[in-house]
């Protein structure tokens, strides 16, 4: 869907109601737990939303005011946020044969110097962010490429459909090809002057965006350290030991730090604010670093699996872990089909992933992990009304599935299981429909 037809979504009553069966979360679900206390759900409820905002939640029918939407039988989730993804590459969605560092050389860098234009980045960002939205997808930690354009058509993109997106310019000064590397003194000054003109305005915030320890000097890893540093309320994202390969790589490279992930630990760039994508080859003592430091990983479940990269040790996570769909490693938008490779990555393990960590990693967990728990990730009075009303099933298959499913775990990991962008009715980002 265009944005030119997202317009008309957006001639949107001030007042509005919405009525489905509402599923959020109060708190974080225990591992394991298929009845926790945790899961908000009503049945057959009301969201009452003005100007933007979700303004009450009630059984029964407002007042003749209210513009009704009614949506019964149909099941009424926050918007999910997508912790880490790429913009630059859905055109290398679905790339055949190779491993990480071979798939970034022949297909992803490639795919990303073409955004060096400025149309090409502005369009990339539209279809990019619609795509998300027809996924059920209102907020976003986002990587752009390097060009510093790339990230302006991303923030404008979304501050046009009203999102909260969190992204920054892509650093990277070595090992990467012609016209994908920058410099540290010209970087510092594009990310300095990004940060003036949109982090903080509206729902848009800058994150300093280190592609990964081995495309930066030790120079441009202490600038964004110092960018981090000068400025607690920054995000910093970046990748971290997801493929055996890359790890050796970054021991070579770094000979003095004790791990990958001391690399970014040494140049100050672990903090509350840090989103590490990955994380599938770290140690205890990392893991526990990542604790102390309040930081998350995104796990990135449709990617492990595809670039064959690793199974990721959730159950033992003692940090926050939150649900990203890391396309174009990953193969698929839609964090309910992340959901389900999630589940067979924790089965590979030899453990079980609830339908609840798992929507709750991709809502309520991810919005408190980026410190962002009062506006997004749930149903709550006071809100953002970022929501999306999905059909509980479609198709023969899921109908029948869904017609003999008793508890309500067994339904919602029937969803879970089932649903893709297809089950997605209608998606509201700060009130306005948008797709
Ligand atoms: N590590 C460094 N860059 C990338 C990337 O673009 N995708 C993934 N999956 N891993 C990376
Ligand atoms: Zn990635």
């Amino acid at each position: 869907m265009s944005f030119t037809n997202q317009e008309k979504f957006s001639d949107q009553p001030r007042r509005w109601a919405l009525r489905g069966d509402l599923l959020d979360f109060t708190a974080a679900p225990a591992w394991g737990e298929i009845e926790p206390s945790a899961v908000r759900f009503d049945r057959d409820h009301w969201l009452l939303v003005e100007d933007g905002r979700i303004v009450g939640r009630q059984a029964e029918a407002p007042d003749a005011s209210w513009v009704r939407k009614d949506h019964a039988g149909q099941l009424v989730l926050p918007g999910f946020i997508d912790t880490h993804v790429h913009c630059p590459q859905l055109e290398v969605i679905a790339s055949y044969g190779t491993e990480l560092l071979d798939w970034l050389e022949r297909y992803t860098f490639p795919a990303e110097a073409a955004f060096a234009d400025p149309a090409r980045s502005r369009a990339g960002a539209e279809v990019f962010l619609d795509a998300l939205l027809a996924s059920g997808t209102t907020s976003a930690v986002v990587f752009p490429t390097v060009h510093k354009v790339s990230a302006e058509a991303l923030f404008e993109a979304a501050a046009a459909r009203g999102m909260r997106l969190v992204t920054g310019k892509v650093l990277m000064d070595r090992h990467a090809p012609d016209g994908l590397r920058d410099d540290v003194a010209q970087a510092e000054r594009d990310c300095i002057d990004l940060i003036d003109r949109f982090h903080g305005q509206g729902r848009l915030a800058y994150a300093v965006t280190v592609r990964f320890a081995p495309t930066s000097t030790p120079a441009q890893l202490a600038m964004a350290g110092a960018l981090c540093r000068a400025d607690a309320s920054l995000y910093m994202q970046t990748h971290v030991a997801e493929n055996r390969a890359e790890v050796d790589w970054v021991a070579r490279l770094f000979p003095e730090a004790r791990s990958y992930l001391d690399v970014y630990e040494r140049a100050g760039l672990l903090h509350e604010r840090a989103v590490l994508a990955h994380g599938i080859w770290l140690d205890a003592h990392d893991r526990i670093l990542i604790a102390d430091r309040g930081a998350q990983v995104a796990h990135c479940p449709s990617s492990n699996l595809f670039l064959g990269s690793g199974l990721f040790d959730w159950a033992g996570a003692a940090f926050n872990v939150s649900l990203a769909s890391d396309v174009g490693g990953g193969t698929t938008l839609s964090l309910p089909r992340n959901m389900l490779d999630a589940y067979k990555v924790q089965a590979l393990r030899g453990e079980r992933l609830t339908a609840w960590t798992a929507l709750h990693a991709a809502t309520r967990g991810a919005a408190e992990a980026l410190g962002l728990g009062d506006e997004i990730g749930g149903l709550s009075v006071g809100q953002a009304a970022d929501l999306c009303v999905w059909d509980w099933a479609r198709g023969p298959v899921a109908e029948a599935r869904d017609a003999v499913a008793k508890a309500l775990h067994e339904r919602v990991f029937a969803w879970m299981a089932l649903a893709d962008e297809r089950n997605l009715a209608a998606c509201y980002v700060a009130g306005h429909r948008r797709a």
